[in-house]
């Protein structure tokens, strides 16, 4: 028995240093699979002995949900933080500071994590308590949840009662993780570690993997920390967690070190950043407010989030008959731009964050994508349900489901996709064909009749003069871009297509690996799959995709639309950047671009300072003049000839 009992002692050691290696420092040294047999070894003699160690990791996994939350009295207060919303502040508090002091004093730099306080006590070595800030004197015992928080060590070297502090926080990662097969989606990684804590069913706070990034020794006995570095050293050398750390007396080093921080380069939210005085001595002469240390202050970034009441659902028809609907808001400030407006994915997103007309919702905006709708935030008292529309709300063709999303399967006849399918296609990202705005392409439809992309090819000059703004030049520009756009490359024109969740870097995967839309179009669902980054979703996209438009693509072949991928980096043109300009005698353009493509050149619409070769037919214009400029090389057609036959 007492052997049983030694080597879990060994057991549990052992397992909790891989643990501290793989959570705490990143840095594993074991297989999982070597962990895991550990792990069960260490199973089979707890069910033998009938003991669990106090620090054995089989603790984390969370038992029987508990009744309610207990109230925990911190041992010390745990204060807030004053804050501050511009550097111009922030000097200010410093140079306050500075005055009081008489010197500019040494600060320390962390971030500011977006969480929630967790308070953490230990008694000779062991893990006694976890508690949520509370009022800052009593929080709520949340002793059993922590314990699942695999970075939490739940025995420490230092032998003392200390109370630490950190901020709960569910990594940006694991919340994508979490919300890919979630039911219910969480709304924010600060939502998410407050409901996972805040949670009486322990198993569940052990689902959300969680961590805590400590930053405070609230209290220690035996011993006095004089400084926020030596908390740190002292959180470090008992295993926590912490965060960034640098340290300066000089305030524009400061606000130099928070302009370089990468908000999007982090796998955890933060809302700002904390600066605090070094010196324990100096801090107890600068002393409290009611609520803040004197000697320490938060710098927080401009809000990204915030709250606001959903009015009203438009539906819009995109270019590929899905219907996304779009949320009218009550407008709300947001990252200095009035919002109005937010994205709601699609009829499932609605379904799943269970959002209703009235409710009060987390709006959010990040690098200046439209803003999203996160979740509620509260209910209003006559919310009521979003309609889910039947029929189209362009065009009134009944609606197909196809799992979250709804669909316009009225692909010649809703306006609202075939003007969103021509714009696209004209797009420079596909056929680059320049000057058809939104506008312009609901004339194509209303006036001259337009019903699909391919249609443009056979416009003539009588027909585009009814459109508002085409007169002679224009008209016939237009004509010729319409016409040399048929040397487009393969993943231009597959992107042109419009396939459902095929984009540009899709486009040009498909396009390297098949070549030919032919070749495309024959492709199984497993051939696609087999493709890096096209996943089943995408490979079912494009297998309906071809299956459906035969006939259009016949269509653009025998408009002599079928480009061929050529390998960049094979041929007698290799890398080589081309300019074709004037009119050639013995190619059409469309030819040539296909010729200089299949050679391993690329085919540029404009001469720069990249381009390599010009070659001029006759009445060649502008383009020849900025060549002579640049001093490129300028070939006739024969000379073309000659260097492909060479
Ligand atoms: S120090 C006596 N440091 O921000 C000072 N707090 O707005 C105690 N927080 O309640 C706090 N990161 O939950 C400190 N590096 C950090 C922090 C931090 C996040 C949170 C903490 C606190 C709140 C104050």
């Amino acid at each position: 028995m007492n052997e049983d009992i030694m080597l879990m002692k060994e057991l549990v050691a052992r397992l909790n240093d891989l643990a501290y290696r793989y959570y705490v420092l990143d840095d594993p040294i074991v297989s999982d699979k070597e962990y895991d047999v550990l792990y069960d070894k260490l199973c089979a003699l707890e069910a033998k002995t009938g003991t669990v160690l106090n620090d054995s990791p089989t603790k984390r996994v969370g038992g029987e949900p508990l009744k309610s939350f207990e109230p925990h009295t911190h041992i010390n207060r745990l204060y807030s933080l004053d804050k501050c919303n511009s550097f111009d502040e922030l000097r200010a508090w410093f140079e306050k500071l500075s005055a009081a002091l008489g010197k500019q004093p040494e600060c320390t730099l962390e971030y500011k994590l977006d969480g929630l306080t967790i308070c953490l006590t230990y008694r000779d070595g062991q893990l006694v308590s976890g508690a949520t800030r509370g009022n800052g004197e009593v929080g709520e015992n949340v002793t059993e949840q922590i314990k699942t928080v695999k970075s939490v060590p739940l025995s420490i070297p230092f032998k003392g009662t200390v109370e630490v502090q950190g901020e709960g926080i569910m990594r940006i990662s694991a919340l994508n993780a979490y919300n890919a097969t979630a039911a219910v989606p969480l709304k924010n990684p600060r939502n998410a570690v407050a409901g996972a804590i805040r949670n009486l069913d322990v198993r569940e706070t052990a689902k959300r993997n969680l961590d805590v990034v400590f930053y405070n020794v609230n209290y220690i006995d035996g011993q006095s920390l004089g400084s926020q570095t030596e908390q740190i050293e002292f959180l470090k050398n008992n295993r926590f967690k912490t965060g960034m750390f640098y340290k300066t007396n000089n305030i524009e080093q400061i606000i130099d070190q928070i302009q370089s921080v990468d908000k999007s380069a982090l796998d955890f939210a933060i809302d700002g950043m904390v600066i605090k005085v070094d010196d324990a001595k100096v801090r107890g002469t600068l002393g409290y407010t009611d609520k803040f240390p004197k000697w320490a202050i938060a710098y927080k970034f401009e809000a990204e989030e915030t709250t606001t009441v959903l009015r009203d659902v438009q539906w819009q028809v995109g270019r590929t008959g899905k219907l996304t609907p779009l949320a009218i808001l009550d407008p709300v400030e947001l990252c200095g731009a009035t919002v109005k407006r937010a994205t709601l994915n699609n009829y499932g997103d609605i379904l799943r964050k269970d959002v209703k007309i009235g409710s009060r919702v987390f709006i959010r905006r990040s690098n200046d994508v439209i803003p999203e709708i996160l979740g509620v935030a509260e209910r209003g008292q006559n919310d009521v349900d979003i309609p889910k529309p039947t029929v189209c709300p362009c065009c009134g063709h009944e609606l197909t489901e196809e799992g979250a999303h709804l669909f316009c399967l009225n692909f010649y006849g809703c306006r609202a996709q075939v003007v969103a399918r021509i714009v696209q296609f004209c797009s420079k990202d596909c056929m680059d064909i320049d000057g058809v705005s939104i506008k312009t392409a609901e004339q194509l439809y209303d006036i001259l009749g337009v019903r699909s992309p391919a249609e443009l090819y056979d416009l003539t000059g009588e027909q585009l003069a009814r459109i508002d703004g085409f007169k002679d030049k224009k008209i016939s520009n237009f004509i010729k871009a319409v016409q040399d756009s048929k040397a487009a490359d393969l993943p231009h024109f597959i992107s042109a297509l419009c396939i459902e969740n095929v984009g540009k870097v899709t486009a040009r995967a498909l396009a390297e690996h098949f070549g030919s839309i032919d070749a495309l179009s024959k492709a199984s669902e497993d051939e696609l799959t087999a493709i890096q980054d096209v996943g089943g979703i995408v490979a079912q996209s494009i297998v309906e995709y071809f299956s459906a438009h035969g006939e259009l693509l016949a269509k653009y072949k025998a408009l002599g639309i079928d480009p061929v991928y050529a390998q960049k980096s094979e041929g007698k043109f290799s890398g080589l950047k081309f300019v074709l300009t004037g009119a050639l005698q013995q190619y059409t353009r469309g030819d040539a671009a296909k010729l200089i493509e299949q050679n391993g050149g690329i085919v540029q619409s404009s001469v720069s300072k990249l381009t390599d070769i010009v070659v001029a037919g006759e009445n060649a214009g502008s383009k020849l003049e900025r060549a002579r400029a640049l001093g490129k090389k300028i070939i006739d057609e024969n000379q073309f000839k000659d260097m492909l036959n060479s």
